[in-house]
């Protein structure tokens, strides 16, 4: 009659051991110094998570790396890398690829507005470099590492927005590297579209890859809701919801996002039609190959 009791409290223990392990992932989080990405890395350090963070700002990012320790974080790293340099993001990939062999949730969330046209270090859109070119390219070489994940449901979230244009303009006009017209809020618009497509058409491409491992990656995006950051601030004004209350992203790397389907859109209406055209997805995926070169032919 006393073993019973004795087993099931053993039971208990062990299956809480077990959970603490299987709780603990690896999760890469690009922009991290402030902002949603940082708010949503608070959120998993204190979930006892390993990090791996990314900020342009050393004296920021090790800050970053003793609060996130202080909040729960099993481990933390930090990456510095400025994405508006194609160079920087294979160094980053690297430096990431040396520190871990898997990445359970990979977090494209680094993202700028630029009120004025700049361009990047490769003289491209500064906006489109880094909103949409990065992530691709980083994503790109960051892939094997998300496919050695043990996860159940390793993921790649990328960060669109709700201010998505409705269509993008020619892929010319995107990839321009002479003298950039569109206003800034149009190239942010385009970027997150680019984001949009982004996800859903590496959704398509890993659910056809012919290996498992690539097959049960998850690819989500959403938009992180209207909330109070510098960026908002300088393009739109203080019209959102504070930081503290951003908890989008971190939904998606959680319990909400396992239960997503692959290249799906969430939070923040329903996307433009031009994710739903297989030829504009295809076309736009092309030329992003082509100005980052890289592929995901092997894939
Ligand atoms: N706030 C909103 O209402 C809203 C709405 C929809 C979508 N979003 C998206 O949410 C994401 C996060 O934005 P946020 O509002 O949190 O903006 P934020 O506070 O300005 O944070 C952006 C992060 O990206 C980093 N970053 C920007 N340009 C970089 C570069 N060239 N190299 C390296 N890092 C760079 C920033 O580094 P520093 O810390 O050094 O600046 C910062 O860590 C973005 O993708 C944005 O498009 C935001
Ligand atoms: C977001 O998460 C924070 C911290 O976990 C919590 O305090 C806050 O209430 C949440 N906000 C919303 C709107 O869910």
């Amino acid at each position: 009659m006393k073993i019973l009791p004795l087993l099931v409290a053993s039971t208990l223990l062990f299956s809480l051991l077990d959970m603490s392990s299987a709780l603990a992932r690896t999760i890469l989080i690009t922009g991290a110094t402030d902002g949603i990405g940082q708010h949503t890395a608070k959120k998993l350090a204190a979930d006892g998570n390993i990090l791996l963070v990314h900020g342009r700002r050393p004296n920021v990012g090790a800050d970053l790396v003793q609060d996130l320790k202080t909040r729960g974080a099993k481990e933390v790293y930090y990456f510095n890398a400025d994405l508006s340099d194609l160079d920087q993001v294979h160094v980053l990939a690297k430096e990431v690829s040396e520190t871990t062999e898997a990445i359970d949730v990979l977090i494209n969330n680094a993202g700028v507005f630029d009120p004025t046209p700049a361009h990047s270090v490769q003289g491209y859109d500064m906006t489109w470099a880094v909103n949409v070119m990065t992530p691709f390219l980083l994503t790109r070489k960051l892939l094997p590492l998300v496919a050695n994940s043990k996860d159940d449901c390793p993921r790649i979230i990328t960060t669109s927005s709700i201010s998505q244009s409705s269509s993008l303009p020619p892929l010319e006009e995107l990839f321009e590297t002479n003298e950039i017209a569109k206003s800034g809020h149009r190239a942010y618009s385009d970027s997150k579209l680019g984001d949009l497509m982004f996800t859903v058409q590496l959704a398509k491409i890993l659910m056809k890859s012919a290996d498992e491992k690539y097959q049960k990656i998850k690819c989500l995006t959403m938009d992180p809701g209207t909330v109070n950051t510098k960026m908002l601030l300088a393009g739109w004004g203080a019209c959102g919801i504070d930081v503290r209350d951003a908890n989008n992203t971190y939904k998606l790397a959680t319990e909400y996002g396992a239960k997503q389907e692959s290249g799906t859109y969430h939070f923040g209406g329903r996307g433009s039609s031009d994710a739903k055209s297989d030829d504009k997805l295809n076309s736009l995926w092309k030329a992003l190959e082509t100005h980052t070169g890289c592929t995901y032919d092997d894939i």
